[in-house]
C-alpha cells in the first residue's frame, strides 16, 4: 500500500508528498481517523487529494494511504429501504444518526440467501448466483459482478448471511479463485456495462398529467426540472418518486437544506406504494448529502446514486433516479475546483462542468443487461438557477443532455398554480415516439390532442398580450373563445395538486379520458361559436364548473363518470343552439 505525507491543507483539499506510486482517482485514507479521499491530481512527487470528510484537526505530517483502487461503493441487496450518506454509508439502522469519520459502508443485517447455481456451472458476468431476501422487503437477485466470469467452484447452502460474506467461489479463466458475496464493490465513476442500449418506445408513467400527456420522458430517458426558489421542485420530485411506475426509486438529496431533506426522510417511511400496497420504502433507496455535510462528498454523491441505480437496472428492473438538486452538486464542484486553484470558467464553474454533467446524464438508459434482461435508469434532475435565470451555466449545459425539460415558472408558482411547469418553456423531444404506446393504452388520439393543446396554449399567450392592450371585451368573439378554452385546459388538466387524495396521481386511462373530453368541449364550443353563439353564453354553461374540477372529483376507478359528464356537456351545448338543431333536423 502506497504512503504519502501531508504538506498542505485547505478545507477538503490537501497536498501530500509521495513515498510510493499513486494512481489518478485512487481512493485513499487520510490520518488516524482514516478519512476517505481520492487522488485528483499528481505532479512530480506531489499528489492532490480531495477529502470527502471533515478535515478539521488534520495537520501537516499526517499520513495518506492508498487503497490501490478507485473510489468504490458496495452495492447489494441490503440497499433497498435504507438511507445513506453521499458515500453510501448507512444513516439509518445505525445507533447514531451520523456517520462516524472514516466509516466504511457495511451492513450487519442478515439476509436469507437462496443459491441458484451449482458447482461446475459456467458463470458469466452479470449472471444470477442466487436470491436474497431481507426480513422486510421483497426478494432480490444476486448477480455476478460485471468483471467476473469462470466456473463455479463452490456455493454455500441456503441460509442467513451478511451481504459481505462469501456465498460463492468462482475459478476464473486464469485459474485464480474469486470469492463472491451477495454485494460487490464497484467504482462509482465507471458506468456499469450493459449488453446494448435499446431505444425506448414507452414513457416513464409519472402520474402527472402535464408530464405524461404533454412532455413525457422516456423510460430510460433524462429530464431536467429547472425552477427558481420555492417553485415546487422538491414537491414535484417527491410526487414523481411516489407515483411513477418505476420498480425502484433512488432519491438523492444533494446539498439541500437539512429540514427539506428531513421532510423526505420523515414522510417516505410512512407511505404505501399505490401499485402494490406495500411500504414505499421497500422499493426506495435514499441518499442524503445535506448542506451541512462535507462539500466534497456532495460531488461524489451523484455518482454513488447513479451507480446504485445501475445496479438495480442490471437485475432487469426499471429504476427512476431523482436528484435534488444538481445545482448544489455543481456548486460543490466549483468550490472544490477553487481550492485546487483551477482557473474558473463561466459563472465561476470549472471548465469541465459540462463534461461532468454529460457523464452523469449519459448513464441514463434503457438497456439489455449482461444477464439478458431489460432494465432502465431514468434520470430526473432538479436545477436551482440563481434568481431563476435559465441562461446560467448549469441549466444551459444540462439542456444539451436531457430530452425532456420541465421548466417551473415563478409566476405560476406565485399564483399557486401547481405543478408550475410552464407549457411554453418546456419540451419533450421524444414525445412522438410514444404515440403507439398511447394507442395501445386506448388513446389513439393522443398525439393529435397533444398537438392541439400545445397550439391552444401558444395562442393563449399571444392573445393575452393583446388582451392586456385592448381589453378582453374588445377582442373578436373567436379569440375570446380561444382564451376560454385555454383557461379551461389549464384549470381542468394542467393543474394537479400534489396533496389531493384523488388527484396526486393520474392514471394514463384517466388522462386519456380527460384529454378527449376537453377536445370534445373545444369542438362543441367552436361549432357553437360558428353558429353565432356569443362567448359569454358558453362561459356561463353549468357544465364548466364540473369540467374544471373533474381532476379532483373523478377518481381513477370512476372512469364511466367522464361519459356522464360528456353527455351533460353535449346536452347543454345543444340547448345553446336549438335553432341550429332544428335547421339540421329539417335539412337532414
Ligand atoms: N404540486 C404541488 N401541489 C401543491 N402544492 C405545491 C406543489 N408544488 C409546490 N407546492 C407548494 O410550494 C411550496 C414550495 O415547494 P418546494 O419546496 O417543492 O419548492 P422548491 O422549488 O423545492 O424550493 P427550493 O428552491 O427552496 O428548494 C410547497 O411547500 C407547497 O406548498
Ligand atoms: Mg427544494
Amino acid at each position: 500500500m502506497s504512503r504519502a505525507v501531508v504538506t498542505w491543507i485547505a478545507g477538503p483539499v490537501l497536498h501530500a508528498t509521495k513515498q510510493g506510486p499513486f494512481a489518478l482517482r485512487e481512493s485513499v485514507r487520510v490520518g488516524p481517523q482514516s478519512l476517505l479521499g481520492e487522488v485528483v491530481r499528481i505532479h512530480g512527487e506531489q499528489i492532490v487529494v480531495q477529502v470527502y470528510e471533515d478535515t478539521t484537526g488534520l495537520r501537516p505530517g499526517t499520513e495518506v494511504h492508498g487503497d490501490g483502487q478507485p473510489l468504490a461503493i458496495r452495492v447489494g441487496p441490503g440497499l433497498l429501504g435504507h438511507i445513506f450518506d453521499g458515500l453510501l454509508r448507512p444513516l439509518s439502522g445505525t445507533d447514531s444518526a451520523w456517520v462516524q469519520p472514516g466509516m466504511r459502508s457495511a451492513s450487519s443485517e442478515l439476509l436469507h440467501f437462496q443459491p441458484r447455481i451449482q458447482p461446475g456451472a459456467l458463470l458469466a458476468p452479470g449472471a444470477v448466483i442466487g436470491q436474497a431476501q431481507a426480513a422486510a422487503g421483497r426478494a432480490q437477485l444476486c448477480l455476478a459482478p460485471p468483471d467476473v466470469s469462470g466456473i463455479v467452484d463452490s456455493v454455500v447452502a441456503p441460509g442467513d448471511y451478511t451481504d459481505t460474506a462469501t456465498v460463492c467461489v468462482v475459478r476464473q479463466g486464469d485459474g485464480r479463485l474469486r470469492e463472491l458475496a451477495m454485494s460487490h464493490a464497484w467504482p462509482v465513476r465507471t458506468p456499469r456495462p450493459v449488453l446494448r442500449r435499446v431505444p425506448s418506445t414507452a414513457p416513464l408513467v409519472t402520474g402527472q398529467r402535464i408530464i405524461d400527456s404533454l412532455f413525457p420522458v422516456a423510460q430510460g430517458g433524462k429530464a431536467a426540472i429547472p425552477g427558481g426558489f420555492g417553485t415546487g421542485k422538491t414537491v414535484l420530485l417527491e410526487s414523481l418518486a411516489k407515483g411513477c411506475n418505476a420498480d425502484v426509486i433512488v432519491y438523492l438529496g444533494c446539498g439541500e437544506r437539512g429540514n427539506e431533506m428531513a421532510g423526505v426522510l420523515d414522510e417516505f417511511p410512512t407511505l404505501t406504494d399505490p401499485r402494490t400496497g406495500r411500504p414505499l420504502m421497500e422499493r426506495t433507496v435514499i441518499i442524503a448529502n445535506t448542506s451541512n455535510m462535507p462539500v466534497a462528498a456532495r460531488e461524489a454523491s451523484i455518482y454513488c446514486a447513479i451507480t446504485v441505480a445501475e445496479y438495480f437496472r442490471d437485475q432487469g428492473l426499471h429504476v427512476a433516479l431523482m436528484a435534488d438538486s444538481t445545482s448544489r452538486w455543481a456548486e460543490a464542484l466549483r468550490e472544490v475546483s477553487g481550492r485546487f486553484g483551477e482557473l474558473p470558467g463561466e459563472g465561476g464553474y470549472p471548465a469541465y462542468l459540462s463534461g461532468r454533467l454529460a457523464d452523469f446524464y449519459e448513464r441514463a438508459a434503457l438497456a439489455e443487461t449482461l444477464g439478458g434482461g431489460t432494465g432502465s435508469v431514468t434520470v430526473m434532475g432538479a436545477i436551482s438557477p440563481p434568481s431563476g435565470d435559465f441562461s446560467e451555466p448549469v441549466t444551459s449545459h444540462t439542456k444539451r443532455y436531457v430530452r425532456a425539460f420541465w421548466a417551473l415558472d415563478v409566476k405560476r408558482a406565485q399564483a399557486r398554480f401547481y405543478p408550475a411547469i410552464h407549457p411554453l418553456q418546456s419540451y419533450a423531444e421524444d414525445a412522438r415516439e410514444f404515440a403507439p404506446w398511447w394507442t395501445a393504452q386506448g388513446n389513439g388520439q393522443w398525439l393529435a390532442l397533444r398537438q392541439r393543446f400545445l397550439t391552444l396554449l401558444d395562442e393563449q399567450a399571444q392573445l393575452e398580450r393583446m388582451a392586456r392592450i385592448i381589453g378582453k371585451d374588445a377582442m373578436p368573439a373567436r379569440q375570446q373563445l380561444t382564451l376560454l378554452c385555454a383557461d379551461l385546459l389549464n384549470e381542468a388538466f394542467l393543474r394537479q395538486s400534489a396533496f389531493s387524495e384523488i388527484d396526486r396521481v393520474c392514471s394514463p386511462a384517466r388522462q386519456g379520458a380527460m384529454m378527449r373530453l376537453l377536445g370534445r368541449f373545444i369542438d362543441l364550443a367552436q361549432a357553437a361559436q360558428a353558429a353565432g353563439v356569443e362567448p359569454e353564453r358558453i362561459s356561463a354553461l353549468a357544465c364548466l364548473r364540473p369540467l374544471q374540477r373533474m381532476g379532483e372529483e373523478i377518481a381513477d376507478h370512476e372512469l364511466p363518470r367522464f361519459a356522464e359528464l360528456q353527455a351533460r356537456m353535449e346536452r347543454e351545448f345543444a340547448q345553446l343552439t336549438p335553432n341550429q338543431e332544428a335547421r339540421d333536423a329539417t335539412h337532414g
